[in-house]
């Protein structure tokens, strides 16, 4: 059920292996699917997340979907969303949100999420945390045991003040992870990064399991300085994976 391989049983040639991108769409347009008329839409960022913001555009200009509220999770994907013509507005005047979508760098087997490598991650937070549902949209290279054990990193935002002190003391609390923590900077002029609320990220990398994921989260949110960080526990309440065999829904 579900699968994607493209190309009939019957043809000589082989089938076409689905592209990251195309299954990233593939799960975006599934969580679509989820969407209903009149309801408050949390708007995601990312390149997952901005196939799902273009289908909503693309169901309200064609009239099978009306009275959508979206509640971008940053500047760019509010870009994005106005491009599109989907109706904005915030928190402030939504405090609670029927659906969220977005993306994810990591996602482990109960469903507690890395996100921020694109740097969105407190506004993310702050208005998933909000939704009656979060359904989180992945191809199948997200999918890891543990959550940091990707090699890839997790993103910290802190204030620009100080900010290698901050780095230091996220360093020091993971020393036995073997973490390393690095300032984020633009590639091209090495500046630092700065997230939508002219913060700072540091991202940590974890040469061993970074143990119970409950205390690493209080422990790096007690650090005067860090404003928010990128794991979402027990936040989502579906993943939609997309792969090459098909599409995976898993619900809380
Ligand atoms: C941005 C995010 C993104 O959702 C996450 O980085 C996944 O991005 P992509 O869909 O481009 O792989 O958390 O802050």
């Amino acid at each position: 059920e579900n699968g994607f391989l493209l190309g009939s049983p019957n043809s000589i040639s082989s089938p076409r292996v689905l592209t990251q991108d195309e299954l990233k769409k593939i799960a975006a347009y599934k969580a679509v699917e989820y969407v209903e008329s009149g309801m408050v839409i949390g708007l995601g960022t990312g390149s997952t997340a901005k196939h799902a913001v273009n289908r909503i555009g693309e169901l309200l200009q064609q009239g099978k979907l009306t009275g959508i509220i979206g509640i971008p999770t940053s500047k760019m994907t509010h870009e994005q969303a106005v491009s599109c013509g989907i109706p904005l507005s915030d928190l402030d005047s939504y405090p609670v949100i029927d659906l969220a979508i977005d993306g994810a760098d990591e996602v482990d087997p109960f469903m507690n999420l890395v996100k921020g490598r694109g740097g969105s991650l407190l506004r993310e937070k702050m208005i998933e945390s909000a939704c009656k549902k979060f359904i989180c949209i992945v191809d199948e290279t997200k999918m890891v045991k543990h959550l940091g054990g990707s090699g890839l990193a997790m993103p910290v935002e802190v204030v620009p003040f100080c900010w290698k002190f901050s780095a230091q003391r996220l360093r020091n609390l993971f020393q036995d992870s073997g973490c390393v923590a690095k300032l984020r900077v633009y590639p091209e002029s090495g500046e630092p990064f700065v997230t939508d609320n002219e913060n700072y990220i540091i991202d940590l990398y974890f040469q061993k399991d970074i143990g119970d994921l409950d205390v690493a989260s209080d422990t790096i949110l007690r650090l005067p300085g860090v404003v928010e960080h990128g794991m979402f526990l027990n936040m989502a309440t579906t993943v939609i994976v997309a792969s090459e065999l098909g599409i995976t829904v898993k619900n809380k």
